[in-house]
């Protein structure tokens, strides 16, 4: 959490991404801070190499006001450490961790955290790649994953809790907005569990926070103790970069920066530098997206070929997510869903003729993305799960961009007429 020792912090987050976390006259006043495309740092003597390495293994922590050296890029690097200082500022988080893509973040801090024996109680559904490293790789290491289903109170949390042995559960992992149907999870009740779990041990609540944040959602503000991201998405933001960023306190990043280190997953300079790039324009991409979605989620509502859309900006008093939405979210987002009147050929038709959306996976970038989950990014998940999760045929998934809303709409109404 910020204190006095940063005085800068009373500053609004936007204005923070502008500079924070780098001074011109570290490099020659250039505004901009360079690449650091180094592998390899001069120490100035044995001494301080000596030190910089004992810090960096976790041998002994770093004491009040001692700078931590650059050593080797695996460990740390400018670029990294500018980003890594400006990144945490939105979420308020004590320290941050940049990793080379999100499943990076995501495989370091549950590696970090979890050991043999434990379980981790997980939402779902979950993105695949974390659903596969959570029921196919982690099992490899004697981790076991158990979900419970996305509106969980902490109640049933706690039942599932007991049915695998309390004394198991390691960590609460969360993804909400849940991919593709933006369907809801209680952070604040995953840290109520969290807390009943915690008698012998600390048990974190993580959320993959990369459906809305950093800007429409703050999990650490409901008791989340880490947050991840994949900042490919709107971190990024522009579809040029493959990043991850894990988020919180101290005591539970540091150990995943000593880890990362041993893994090798360290985000490079180059990554860095195109993630602070992205952070100058952040809020003013995001808020763009959402205003779009908003047009774009009404003109699809009204539409006669669309069954159904799912756009946290329509949720409305005595809709199942309405109060946690007004709880826990700060903003509706620019991710939504559509069920076509169609199945898969009708869907494929619909895709085949977007011209200004572009068909790819992924979501948060510049410009507007549309793809078919049952198909693409869910094809993975067994046909009856994806049917009880409504991943049905005629489902598609749409990311808004900061396209004209009017430019998206004609594109989208044009679409509708191949249905
Ligand atoms: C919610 C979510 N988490 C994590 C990831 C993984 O991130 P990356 O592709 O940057 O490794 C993704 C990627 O699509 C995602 O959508």
């Amino acid at each position: 959490m910020h204190t006095s020792l940063d005085p800068e912090l009373h500053l609004h987050p936007e204005t923070l991404m502008l500079g924070h976390g780098y001074r011109p006259e570290w490099s020659e006043g250039a505004i901009k801070p360079p690449l650091f495309q180094s592998s390899t740092f001069v120490f100035q003597s044995a001494a301080a190499g000596k030190a910089f390495f004992e810090v960096a293994y976790g041998h002994r922590a770093q004491a009040p006001g001692e700078a931590v050296g650059l050593i080797y890029s695996r460990l740390n690097n400018p670029n990294v450490e500018i980003l890594e200082e400006r990144v945490r500022v939105w979420d308020r988080a004590e320290r941050a961790a940049a990793f080379e893509s999100g499943m990076a973040a995501i495989s370091t801090t549950l590696l970090t955290h979890l050991r043999p024996g434990d379980v981790v109680l997980h939402s779902e559904p979950l993105y695949g790649g974390t659903d596969h490293l959570i029921r196919k790789v982690l099992p490899m290491f004697g981790i076991e994953g158990v979900g419970f289903d996305v509106d969980a109170d902490a109640a049933r949390i706690l039942q599932v809790a007991d049915r695998i042995g309390r004394h198991r559960v390691a960590m609460v992992y969360v993804e909400t907005p849940a991919n593709p149907t933006n369907a809801l999870c209680d952070i604040a009740a995953c840290a109520t569990a969290s807390r009943e779990l915690s008698t012998r041990r600390r048990v974190p609540v993580v959320v993959d926070n990369t459906y809305l944040g950093p800007l429409w959602q703050r999990p650490l503000d409901h008791g989340a103790d880490i947050v991840l991201y994949s900042a490919t998405k709107y971190l990024g933001g522009h579809s040029d970069v493959i990043a991850g960023i894990a988020l919180g306190a101290a005591d539970l990043i540091d150990p995943v920066r000593v880890m990362r280190t041993f893994y090798g997953s360290v985000a490079g300079p180059w990554t860095a530098w195109l993630l602070l790039r992205s952070l100058e324009t952040l809020k003013v991409r995001m808020d763009a997206q959402a205003v779009g979605a908003g047009v774009v989620a009404d003109f699809l509502r009204d539409h006669a070929k669309v069954a159904a859309v799912s756009y946290l900006g329509h949720l409305r008093p005595g809709d199942g997510d309405h109060d946690l939405y007004q709880r826990q979210c700060l903003g509706p987002g620019a991710m939504m869903s559509l069920w076509l009147h169609a199945d898969e050929p009708g869907a494929f038709r619909f895709l085949d003729a977007l011209r200004t959306f572009r068909l790819a996976v992924s979501l948060g970038s510049t410009e507007s993305l549309a793809q078919h989950p049952a198909t693409m990014t869910h094809c993975d998940v067994p046909a009856d799960e994806r049917r009880r999760l409504r991943v049905t045929d005629g489902l598609v998934r749409l990311s808004i961009g900061v396209e004209h809303p009017d430019d998206l709409v004609s594109d989208l109404a044009r679409a509708l007429d191949e249905v």
